[in-house]
């Protein structure tokens, strides 16, 4: 039997990267997909195509996640598509570089508001729908080593995902009366397009490398698979937590 048999997923940001292959490992385990971002183009065609072929069922949705309201609107759309939904990836983000005595108002808030208010209305449209619909929803966030461990000229992004890991730690608490459960995921440094100036250039990859244990760059599939895990009922006990997925390190101690 599929993990996932009559289940239906919706990946936010899915057209590529980390989100994409959320998609893929949740169809390949047995979910129907519905994928979202800004814009429907050839990647989401492609995707769809994919996942059909594995003899699910995959639809796009757009909605920009910076917005309440589309985030609101996104849930009551994913749900009208297959007429139920179970699982929620909140997994689109934008981070921008810039020293913090030079971060805009402008970057400011589209970080907050796609990494944090985004996801905060979207989660509050889903748990709405559970409540009602007595599902027992799950609802995994991705969030960033950077909701424990600094990034310096990132003040704003790392300000985003930590405020990710309060808002998992008290939903947790607060949903469990609904059995919704509530995670994130927590990458290191993944090769995906977020991260192309760095795998660009090949002496701060380097540097990067030498402060990770397993001395490589994440997988979009390694992300992917503790996705799948937290979203089935393998994880039925598991809420409220983070989940690295970092190749070691976060908690990296050098030996002198
Ligand atoms: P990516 O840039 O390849 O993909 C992000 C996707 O989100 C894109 O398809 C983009 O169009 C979409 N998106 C952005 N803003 C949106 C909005 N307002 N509405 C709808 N869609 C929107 O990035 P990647 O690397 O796949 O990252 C995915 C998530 O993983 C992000 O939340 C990021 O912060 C997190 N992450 C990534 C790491 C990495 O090393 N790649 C490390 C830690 C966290």
């Amino acid at each position: 039997m599929d993990r996932f048999e009559n289940k239906i997923a919706l990946i936010t940001g899915s057209s590529q990267g980390i989100g994409a292959a959320c998609a893929l490992r949740l169809a390949k385990d047995g979910c129907d997909i519905i994928l979202n971002g800004h814009k429907f183009d050839e990647r989401g065609e492609k995707l769809i195509a994919e996942i059909q072929d594995m003899g699910r069922k995959a639809t796009f949705l757009q909605a920009d996640l910076s917005k309440a309201k589309e985030a609101t609107k996104l849930i009551t759309d994913a749900v009208a598509v297959f007429g139920h939904l179970d699982i929620l990836v909140n997994n689109a983000g934008v981070e921008k570089k810039a020293s913090f005595w030079e971060v805009t108002e402008e970057d400011y808030d589209l970080i907050m508001n796609t990494n944090l208010k985004g996801v905060f209305f979207s989660i509050q449209s889903f748990v709405n729908y559970c409540r009602k619909s007595k599902v027992a929803g799950t609802i995994i966030n991705m969030s960033s080593v950077h909701e424990e461990i600094a990034f310096p000229h990132f003040a704003a992004y790392c300000a985003s995902k930590g405020g990710l890991k309060m808002l998992t730690r008290n939903l947790a608490s607060e949903l469990a009366q609904f059995n919704v459960r509530i995670n994130n995921v927590a990458p290191g440094a993944v090769s995906t397009p977020i991260n192309q100036d760095l795998l660009n250039n090949k002496e701060q990859l380097e540097k990067v490398l030498q402060n990770i244990p397993l001395k490589r760059m994440g997988k979009v599939e390694d992300v992917a698979a503790v996705v799948a895990f937290l979203a089935s009922d393998d994880a039925s006990y598991v809420t409220g937590s983070t989940y690295f997925v970092d190749g070691g390190l976060t908690y990296h101690y050098e030996e002198q």
